[in-house]
């Protein structure tokens, strides 16, 4: 570390992309704007940036969201962080996106964090591990039951990277990269001598496999906390349960005949009525809810009613309507703004007004 801060660690997230497999969600908003416990994927990785010291960050951003991820993130100054957003035109791909951070970056070596990524532990020692260590990368892994998903890491026998291939059809070992990565400016030369891949991106993983490929040492580090890569509906659900299964009971909202059991919060403004909440479960602020039943693992987001109608294991976004209905819904995702309820009994018939890409399920 020089003392002009000149090669200070830096951090990078990378938050454009276009988030195809979040439809219809993702079709106006952000993939990383979709929140987890009620607070954007986004910040959990700015909070983690801030926790190791990082004050530097730039924001990869996207020229269609990248305005809503200002508006939500500002200057990062809440987060401990200063935030400088840098356009990449297009998603060519996380390499492409490291050397659109390049100005940026300088010769500073930093963190790439993805914006859809969740860290339960943080990277507080990472960043401590790659200080004292000075691998020219430091690589996140960890197990997974589908590693064809993710790029997957082969080591040899000394436990070091010996090949990495992106979503292999056939992978060779369960160990996925995790979302997190720690560089050196070396990478920037990887990267630019690097195809686009069978997807048409200029991959991480290649870039790194040029690291190993030219001698220079890639270390691993295998994660043991928890990770997930919030990319689909059910690892946003996941990533929700398990949040929410470490938040503390915190009940400032004003509650009516209505009882909570345990570690529920319920925000400041919002309004119980008749109503269970079980937790581990969060209430946003100025929600109304009223003759209903709030199970476990379920976020309701800020201004949400909610009446007559049972939820389990949720996530709703702000501003959404709920009422009147038979059965409960569990595992769902319900978009801002969104309005669920019953027609009139007669005829006998369903009423649909559903966004492109939507996924309706009735039994
Ligand atoms: O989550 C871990 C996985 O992330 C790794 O195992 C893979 O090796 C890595 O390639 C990556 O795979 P994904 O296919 O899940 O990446 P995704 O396209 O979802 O992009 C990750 C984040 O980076 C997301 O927040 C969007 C952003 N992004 C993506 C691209 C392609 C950009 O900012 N710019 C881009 O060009």
């Amino acid at each position: 570390m020089d003392a002009r801060g000149g090669n200070r660690l830096k951090g990078l997230i990378l938050s454009g992309g276009k988030g195809t497999r979040l439809r219809p969600l993702t079709h106006t908003s952000a993939k990383q704007l979709v929140p987890v416990a009620n607070k954007p994927v986004l910040f959990y990785g700015l909070e983690a940036m801030s926790a190791a010291g990082i004050g530097d960050v730039g924001v990869i951003i996207a020229p269609e969201t990248g305005g809503e991820i200002r508006a939500a993130a500002g200057d990062g100054s809440r987060f401990g962080v200063s935030i400088e957003y840098i356009e990449q035109e297009q998603p060519l791909g996380l390499a492409h996106a490291v050397l659109t951070g390049e100005p940026f970056l300088g010769d500073s070596p930093f963190v790439m964090y993805l914006g859809d990524n969740l860290l339960r532990d943080g990277i507080v020692d990472l960043v401590e591990t790659f200080r004292t260590e000075k691998p020219d990368a430091l690589i996140l892994l960890t197990p997974v039951p589908d590693p064809e998903q993710y790029g997957v890491a082969e080591l040899n026998g000394q436990g070091r990277v010996s090949r990495l291939i992106e979503k292999p059809k056939e992978p060779k070992t369960n160990l996925a990269l995790v979302g997190v990565y720690m560089f050196t400016p070396a990478i920037f030369e990887a990267a630019r001598s690097i195809k686009p891949s069978w997807r048409g991106e200029l991959e991480i993983t290649d870039a790194i496999q040029t690291l190993v490929d030219r001698g220079l040492r890639v270390d691993p580090h295998i994660v043991h906390g928890w990770w997930k890569d919030t990319g689909q509906v059910q690892d946003m659900l996941d990533a929700n349960r398990l949040i929410l299964d470490d938040v503390g009971e915190r009940v400032e909202g004003e509650l009516v005949e209505s009882r909570v059991e345990g570690r529920v919060v319920i925000e400041p403004g919002a309004r119980l009525e008749r109503t269970t909440v079980r937790g581990p479960a969060i209430v946003g602020r100025g929600s109304q809810v009223r003759n209903a039943y709030i199970g476990p693992y379920t976020a309701i987001g800020d201004e949400v009613r909610i009446e007559n109608a049972e939820l389990e294991h949720s996530i709703v976004l702000s501003g959404s309507s709920i009422r009147d209905l038979e059965y409960r819904i569990e595992a769902s995702l319900i978009g801002k703004d969104v309005r669920i309820g019953r027609g009139p009994p007669l005829p006998k018939a369903y009423r649909f007004v559903v966004g492109d890409h939507a996924d309706v399920q009735i039994l």
